[in-house]
């Protein structure tokens, strides 16, 4: 099972849209895919239609020895997904009492490792514990940032967070940035400019690349994620779905070469 974790410190920026599509489009690309919502604000959750009452979600996961990812795991049309919860809001608290508080989801989803061939986090708009838990079970780190300066500092704090958890041998020396993904991309626009100069010398600085591949602002993706439908059978047409297959692709060479 490959991890991604896919991470900004700057919210908005479009990384629920991203973890749903690239575990989704893997998923009908037939690969087994887990879908992890970390986000205590649960929209992906919500988006795939799983629930959170009387489930085991990822709160239970962070704060607890007493489950493992197999207890979370649910089925929907496009793949499986361990459900987040509000309460991760309250997570951090819980965690800073255990004796192991990093560690707790890699733990966790290392029973599931034979059951999937990619495992996609969608990490909330932070770099505290909950995200940190993330970038320790990852193998690949993906950055989404939108054209503005605050997503683009909000790479360098990933990076700093993925220098120290590599620095631990205890947590994850082997976790890579895979790369940065730019969304919201307009060719036409100022700052869409001023970002195609500057972001490959900020990426090359952090030993990663900026994908190829731009997602474009499409309505539909706000669509879809406004009723809870999957962007793929929302609009598989649309620019951001092209580009988003698009970006998978790249993805998946990258891996291979
Ligand atoms: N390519 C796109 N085109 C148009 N709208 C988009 C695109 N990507 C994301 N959005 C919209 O922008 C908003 C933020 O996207 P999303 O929820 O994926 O960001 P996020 O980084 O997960 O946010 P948060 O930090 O709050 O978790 C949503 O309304 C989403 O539908
Ligand atoms: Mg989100």
């Amino acid at each position: 099972m490959k991890t991604i974790a896919i991470c900004n410190h700057k919210g908005g920026v479009g990384k629920t849209a991203a973890s749903m599509a690239l575990a989704e489009g893997l998923n009908a690309k037939g690969y087994r895919t887990l879908l992890v919502d970390l986000d205590q604000q649960t929209n992906a959750t919500r988006q795939a239609g799983a629930k959170i009452e009387d489930a085991v979600t990822v709160y239970d996961l962070l704060t607890s020895f007493e489950y493992t990812a197999a207890d979370g795991i649910q089925h929907y049309e496009h793949g499986d997904i361990i459900p987040g919860d509000t309460l991760v809001a309250d997570a951090e608290v819980e965690m800073s009492k255990l004796d192991t508080p990093l560690t707790m989801l890699a733990d966790a989803l290392e029973g599931v490792e034979g059951n999937y061939d990619y495992c996609v986090i969608d990490c909330p708009p932070s770099l505290g514990i909950v995200t940190r838990n993330a970038i320790v079970a990852a193998d690949d780190v993906i950055v989404v940032v939108v054209p503005d300066t605050a997503s683009v500092d909000g790479f360098g704090k990933v990076y700093q967070a993925c220098e120290a958890i590599r620095k631990n041998k205890r947590l994850n020396p082997n976790v890579t940035i895979a790369g940065i993904l730019i969304n919201t991309y307009d060719a036409r626009g100022r700052l869409e400019r001023s970002l195609d100069e500057q972001l490959p010398e900020v990426a090359e600085n952090a030993d990663t690349k900026v994908f190829e591949t731009r997602i474009r602002k499409c309505v539909s993706v706000r669509q879809a994620q406004s009723a809870h439908i999957s962007l793929w059978d929302y609009d598989p047409e649309c620019t951001a779905a092209e580009d988003f297959k698009a970006f998978i692709d790249e993805y998946l060479n990258q891996e291979e070469n």
